[in-house]
This record gives C-alpha cells, structure tokens and sequence, in this order.
C-alpha cells in the first residue's frame, strides 16, 4: 500500500532491510550511530534525546513504533495518539539521518513466538505492579530494534526511570553491544513532566497536573531540610489525595538498584498517578544525606 509518508525528505525506512541498508555505509565508513526509539507523537521531550544523540554520534536514527506487546487490553493502545507526518516534520526541524518506521506485520510477523521475559528492576514493584505484561513487551521490542538498527548508542529518558534500569539490564543480560545512555526529563513550564498521555487530560486536569512535580519538589527539600522520607511521603501522599490525584504509587528508592533507599546512597522518589482516566508517571533525583547526619530513612 502506498505510504505518503516515504515521499518526506526526512529518509523513512519501513522494513527492516532498508533501515539495515541505510545503516550499512555509515558503519563502514567508521561512524557512530546513535538510535532513539519512539512511539511517536513526539514532543519537547523526544526532540531533547534526539539532540543529544546528534551531540554523541555522527549519525542519528529515530524509531516510531507503538509496539502493541507493551499494552496490556485494557490499554490505550487503538487511541495512543499517532501523528506521523507532523512527528517528521518535526524531526525535520532538529535533523536527523533516518526514521524506521516498521508496522505491526514487519515487527511481528505471522508466527512471531519469542518474548523476552526480564525480572531484576523489572519486578521492582513500580510499573510492573500494575503493568504486567509492559517490561517484557518493551523488552522484546528494544532488542529487536538495538538488533536491527544495530546502533553504538541508545538513548532513552529519564522520564521512564525503571524502564531505562530495565534496558540497561537488558543490554548488559544479551551481550549486546551497544551503550544505553539516559537523558533528562523534560518539563512544561509549570513543572509538568512532557508526556504524549498529556493530551488525554481535560482542562481542569491539565490545570491540577503540576501539583505531582510540586510535591515531589517538596520531599524533596524537606529531606534536604532534615525531614524523615516516611513523614514527608504521607504529607505528599495526602495533599495529592486531596487535590484528587489517585495514587499507585509514591516511593523512594535507590536510584541504581530501584531497591530500598539507604540515606548515604543517591535515591529517586518515582510517582504514578492517575488523575481521572490519565496515568501520570514521574521521578526525581533524591542526594544522598550524610549518614552521620539527623536524617533517618
Ligand atoms: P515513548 O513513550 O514514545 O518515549 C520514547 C522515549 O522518550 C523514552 O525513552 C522516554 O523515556 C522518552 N521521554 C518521554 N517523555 C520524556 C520527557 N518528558 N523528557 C525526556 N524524555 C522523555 O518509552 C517508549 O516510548 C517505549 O516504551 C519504547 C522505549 C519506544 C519501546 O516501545
């Protein structure tokens, strides 16, 4: 079938063959290759990573692909926003070298059988507590793509702090040589972390989604003031309520291993909300406190 979107100027590769041939000269020819995997409806956020990619490797390849094995059935998956001529405009704008476009039958082919089944900060008790069946689809999909594209670097943000835990395992579990590299979340004005799900909120939403980032800033400062993180997680967690946020989760954690937090170790406060029917996901860097100091965890 006819693909307008192969007429772009941006050079769009929808088998994998083709991204393979596109790639082939520039690792002959000794340059580095950095892939950003997408599932579209870029943003701000995207357009960070693909920026850093251009400053770490001569050549840049964007994935977009929603990969349908990462969405449970009671996902969004059939209305997750799909733009593709916009989302290459806009790639357009910050230059890149090629997008890989497969679909769903170039992915998983008739008869498609393997999945990748990860455990480690996979089980970690955040996402995969209500999202079962998401790591291992997101697992499975990188692998194909760090195979296909075959990159020196992948990069991939911050915002989905267990997500690039699990594909740093990932990487490092199948010998795959390639560096996966984290890049920082990228936020609206008001503090709310840039997300493709922001579209699914209403108006009055929208105006409350900034109060997730604010009570994370204020746990923040409140351990950096000499608070206890269980005392300041339970006010956080009330004024959320509150305000109407639903909460899965609010925790601290280590930030490498995603298990317990120890005081002297860097930690990471990640959230999920909803608010009406929008999961909201987010996370923020937590320095380590001196040990000898009135901090207790
Ligand atoms: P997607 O949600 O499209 O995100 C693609 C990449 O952009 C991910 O690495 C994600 O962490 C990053 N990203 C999203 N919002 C960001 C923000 N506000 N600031 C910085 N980076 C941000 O994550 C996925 O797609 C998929 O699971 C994928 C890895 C492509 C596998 O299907």
């Amino acid at each position: 079938m006819f693909d307008p979107a192969l007429l772009h100027p941006i050079l769009c590769c929808p088998t994998v063959d083709a991204i393979r041939a596109c790639v082939a000269p520039w690792r002959q020819a000794g340059e580095r290759i950095a892939l950003v995997p997408t599932m579209g409806a870029l943003h701000e956020g995207h357009l960070s990573l693909v920026r850093q990619a251009r400053r770490k490797a001569e050549r840049v390849v964007v994935s977009i692909f929603v990969n349908p094995t990462q969405f449970a059935p009671s996902e969004d998956f059939s209305s997750y926003p799909r733009q593709l001529q916009r989302d290459l405009d806009l790639l357009a704008t910050v230059g890149i070298d090629a997008v890989f476009i497969p679909d769903a039958g170039v992915m998983y082919p008739a008869g498609f059988a393997t999945t990748i089944s990860m455990s480690g900060p996979a089980a970690a008790g955040l996402e995969d507590a209500s999202r079962p069946v998401f790591f291992n689809g997101v697992a499975t999909v990188v692998a194909k793509l760090l195979i296909q594209v075959a990159p020196d670097l992948a990069i991939f943000g911050e915002k989905d702090f267990q997500q690039l835990a699990v594909l740093k395992q990932l990487v490092l579990d199948l010998d795959l040589p390639v560096m996966v590299q984290g890049g920082p979340t990228m936020r609206e004005a008001d503090g709310l972390a840039m997300s493709s799900r922001n579209v699914y909120l209403s108006a009055s939403e929208r105006a409350l989604a900034p109060g997730l980032s604010q009570a994370m800033q204020a746990v923040k400062t409140g351990l950096a003031a000499g608070g206890t993180a269980q005392a300041l997680i339970r006010t956080a967690e009330t004024e959320l309520e509150q305000a109407g946020f639903r909460i899965d989760y609010l925790v601290l954690r280590d930030a490498t291993t995603l298990g317990e937090w120890h005081s002297h170790s860097e930690g990471r406060l990640l959230v999920a909300v909803w608010l009406g029917k929008t999961r909201l996901i987010d996370n923020i860097a937590i320095d380590p406190v001196d040990p000898d100091g009135q901090i207790k965890e």
